[in-house]
């Protein structure tokens, strides 16, 4: 008895003692299993490999969340011998089948809320409420894609003529490698293989190192849903081992990837060479980043303004595809802004997520540090320093909350994805300029405005070009099915995911035409 329109699952309600006690106690149990070793899985068996990597706590390093098993070139063929085998069924399985084991997956989801949440704490420093965002989410992509295949499942008759039934339907294109990023671990993992999964497609699923020990989690949810042997195979591994290999696999009929955009252009360009024996053109679904802008009208509300924005460069540490970037501020209003934004982000607690007091945390490794410090580097010379938060003294691996002013379109700060937590602002004279100098990017991922003033909301509506636009809201949190999510330009290439577009890019549509 589900609705066709899904609930999305609640944000976590600290007011609920429950949701309070449930994450220390989660915290503590997932403890107790950190730093043993995560295997693979292929062909419904787990797999030990003797190269492994020690998944860490950036909030602590020397903490070990596992060691995770890394798959090499053999790995990967077994896996993609074990999925060739079970296609030919899996692909003929009824939609409604295949549907099922997603809403079983969503369901044991539900249940290890708190635990998954948990995971995400320890492994990649996410706070609280947005780890569990993060797992309701991905429970949220389940639920919906299920019910997008059952839409979508049911073969459609095209044309009138008499004499004549056209059917149209689709397939599963074949064997999915779906690479995974680290910044929502669960959610966009699972939001890809699901897809695949339920489009009847057999999956190779590689999460982003950082976060191997969470894609594992998703493994175990798939196999205890059920999941036939060969169908979902987790193989972890290193990029510089077995990336390209995965990608250029004569196997393989399609790559779904979440990531940066060097890596996504990396992957279109090795995927798009047919090697010896493959039979079948790869397609890449690739959601890249963004740099992304919030403009300020001289009319807006800075309370929702000043909040929205702090939200949207700094949840997380500014690790978000969709994070606000760049802040564009009109003229009449930006000393006020500007002075508000100082006092908000000089109060902001920093330090573990395990502790729901911060605000925000570590990034999540050396080498994302290291990208970020060269970039604030850079942001100093181009920029004047507002704020630098760069007087904590624990371990881990912190990036200083930074915000630098004067700021135009043609600096390196303005045009370059930082993926840390790093704004710039920018100072405009009319709302058309504003306008203007958002779209002045290679990107066109997500934007907001803050205005009261119908006209300028109507310009921006028509005018400030990226794939979400909010207006009076932050950048960041599309909702699955209500803000079905993603970019064009260089942000990415395929259709929003949580949309009705998305499905179809996992399979092959086929006419069967009888002349009656
Ligand atoms: N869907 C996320 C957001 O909207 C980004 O991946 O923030």
């Amino acid at each position: 008895g589900r609705k066709s329109v899904i609930q999305n699952e609640p944000f976590a309600d600290f007011t609920k003692k429950s949701v309070r006690e449930g994450f220390p106690e989660a915290i503590k149990q997932v403890r107790s299993q950190c730093g043993r070793v995560c295997p693979l899985f292929i062909n419904g068996r787990e797999v030990l490999t003797d190269d492994r990597m020690d998944s860490v706590n950036p909030a602590d390093p020397s903490e070990i969340i596992g060691q995770v098993c890394q798959a090499g070139r053999a790995e990967i063929d077994m896996a993609m011998e074990a999925a060739g085998k079970a296609m030919a069924s899996w692909r003929d399985t009824s939609p409604e089948e295949r549907a099922q084991l997603l809403m079983r997956a969503a369901d044991i989801a539900r249940k290890r809320i708190f635990e998954l949440s948990a995971w995400q704490v320890l492994e990649v420093g996410k706070q609280w409420d947005q780890a569990y965002a993060d797992v309701g989410e991905g429970i949220d992509f389940m639920e919906y894609y299920a019910r997008e295949m059952l839409r979508l499942g049911t073969p459609r008759r095209m044309g009138n003529v008499p004499g004549e039934v056209n059917e149209y339907f689709y397939q599963g294109k074949g064997i999915a490698a779906v690479i995974g990023p680290w910044n929502f671990p669960f959610a966009i993992s699972a939001g890809m293989t699901s897809a695949a999964l339920v489009t009847g497609n057999c999956v190779l699923y590689k999460p982003a190192g950082p976060s191997s020990v969470i894609g594992s989690t998703l493994a175990r949810i798939y196999q205890e849903a059920g999941v036939p042997d060969g169908v979902f195979n987790f193989v972890p591994g290193r990029s510089s081992v077995m990336g390209d290999y995965l990608v250029e696999h004569p196997q393989l009929s399609m790559i779904a990837f979440t990531g940066s955009k060097p890596v996504g252009l990396r992957i279109i360009e090795k995927a798009a060479r047919v090697q010896e024996g493959q039979k079948q053109i790869k397609k890449v679904v690739a959601e890249l980043g963004g740099k992304n802008a919030i403009i300020v009208d001289d009319d807006a509300d800075l309370d929702e303004a000043v909040r929205a924005i702090v939200y949207s460069a700094f949840a997380y540490q500014g690790q978000k595809c969709s994070a606000c970037s760049r802040v564009i501020v009109l003229e009449p209003i930006y000393d006020k802004f500007v002075r508000r934004l100082k006092e908000a982000a000089l109060s902001l607690a920093i330090g573990p997520a395990e502790d729901p007091a911060n605000y925000m945390g570590p990034v999540v490794s050396e080498e994302a540090l290291e990208k970020i410090m060269q970039c604030i580097d850079i942001a100093k010379q181009e920029g004047s320093v507002l704020v630098c938060r760069d007087d904590l003294d624990v371990p881990g691996y912190y990036a200083p909350l930074t915000i630098v002013e004067n700021i135009r379109p043609e600096h390196r700060t303005a045009r370059e994805e930082i993926f840390g937590p790093v704004l710039a602002v920018m100072r405009v004279k009319t709302f058309d300029q504003a306008l203007e100098w958002a779209n002045a990017t290679d990107y066109a991922l997500t934007g907001a405005v803050f205005s009261r003033s119908p006209n300028n909301l109507e310009k921006a509506r028509k005018h400030f070009r990226v794939g979400n636009l909010y207006l009076n809201r932050g950048s960041t949190g599309a909702i699955v099915e209500r803000q079905p999510f993603g970019g064009f330009n260089m942000s990415g290439i395929g259709s929003k995911t949580g949309g009705p577009d998305y499905l179809v890019q996992f399979m092959d549509p086929r006419v069967v035409t009888e002349n009656t």
